[in-house]
């Protein structure tokens, strides 16, 4: 197992641990929800947002008891977009990291609640004074959360995905940006928030998060027409089969695999500030381009 790898699993296990303590249980009839949103929040996702948002605090000496519960509330997000994403009326999906899908696994009532109530849980989790002893600090990290996830960040981007962009890259380009690009954002800016960093930080960085989520979704739509439906824990297909305007269905796999080409410096070129505080982020942007789930 290489550094980086090591680094990205136990960010893994640290916000599986954190979501254990901080996810409700029920013992009544409601048990079933708080079961499936635990279901859907501890499965075994990748935990990227969470490893971008921990090596973030690390390079600005943020305490890491705040930033986890950033990542906790990221990851709570995460996996509420993935519910409804499979959703029969969303993309109809029967497998979700390795498993059968909250709706599968349940049912599509408990599946939309268990998605409902994991976006509060996010934003209970934000404005708790332990995530920031400062309540203005923690009202700019749920505004930060509820910007990219809503209408002008994920829910925006699904809309776009369900309506269907048609052979223009601009509009494909425009979709990835708020579909997966704010939230993959955010796993920056919340640290950011927390450091009060410096505009032409908060500006490289941010860079870097763009070139990195657009990089991400190329990689997602190029396992989506190629990749192996085990190793991926999802099925694979879907997006041609739909008649979905992704990278891959707009520009084919080569193209695709081109444009990352070159991506991948330029991508890391925008971490040139940070030296080699930056390490393990920059190494990320090869992880992230060579992933197969
Ligand atoms: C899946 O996200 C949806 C996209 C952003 C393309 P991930 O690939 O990060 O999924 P998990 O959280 O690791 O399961
Ligand atoms: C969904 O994108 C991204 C979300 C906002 C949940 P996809 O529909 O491409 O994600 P997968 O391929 O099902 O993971
Ligand atoms: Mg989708
Ligand atoms: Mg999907
Ligand atoms: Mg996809």
């Amino acid at each position: 197992m290489t550094d980086l790898a090591r680094r990205v699993a136990e960010a893994a296990d640290l916000v599986t641990v954190a979501l254990d303590e901080l996810l409700p249980r029920a013992d009544g009839p409601e048990s079933r929800l708080t079961e499936a949103m635990r279901y859907a929040a501890l499965g075994p996702g990748k935990r990227l947002r969470t490893y971008f948002a921990l090596e973030t605090g690390r390079m600005f000496g943020l305490p890491e008891r705040s930033v986890l519960r950033s990542a906790c509330a990221l990851e709570c997000i995460q996996a509420y977009s993935l519910i409804h994403d499979d959703l029969p009326c969303m993309d109809d999906d029967d497998m979700r990291r390795g498993r059968p899908t909250v709706h599968r696994a349940y049912d599509e009532a408990t599946a939309v609640l268990a998605g409902d109530a994991l976006q509060t849980a996010a934003f209970e989790i934000l404005a708790h004074p332990d995530t920031h002893p400062d309540g203005a600090t923690r009202a700019e990290l749920v505004s930060r959360l509820a910007r990219a996830s809503g209408a002008q960040g994920m829910c925006g981007g699904q809309m776009i995905d369900i309506l269907g962009v048609r052979d223009d890259l601009g509009g494909v380009a425009r979709m990835q940006r708020l579909k997966t690009g704010a939230l993959i954002a955010c796993a920056f800016e919340l640290p950011l928030v927390m450091a009060r960093a410096k505009e032409a930080e908060r500006h490289a960085l941010l860079a870097f998060a763009h070139d990195l989520g657009l990089a991400y979704q190329i990689v997602d739509d190029l396992l989506d027409a190629e990749g192996d439906p085990e190793a991926m824990g999802k099925a694979a297909g879907k997006d041609a089969a739909k008649g979905k305007a992704n990278f891959v269905t707009l520009l084919g796999v080569e193209a695709a695999r081109e444009r990352l080409g070159l991506l991948r410096k330029q991508t890391k070129d925008h971490l040139d500030p940070f030296g080699a505080q930056a390490e393990f982020l920059r190494a990320s942007v090869d992880f992230v381009l060579e992933r197969r789930h």
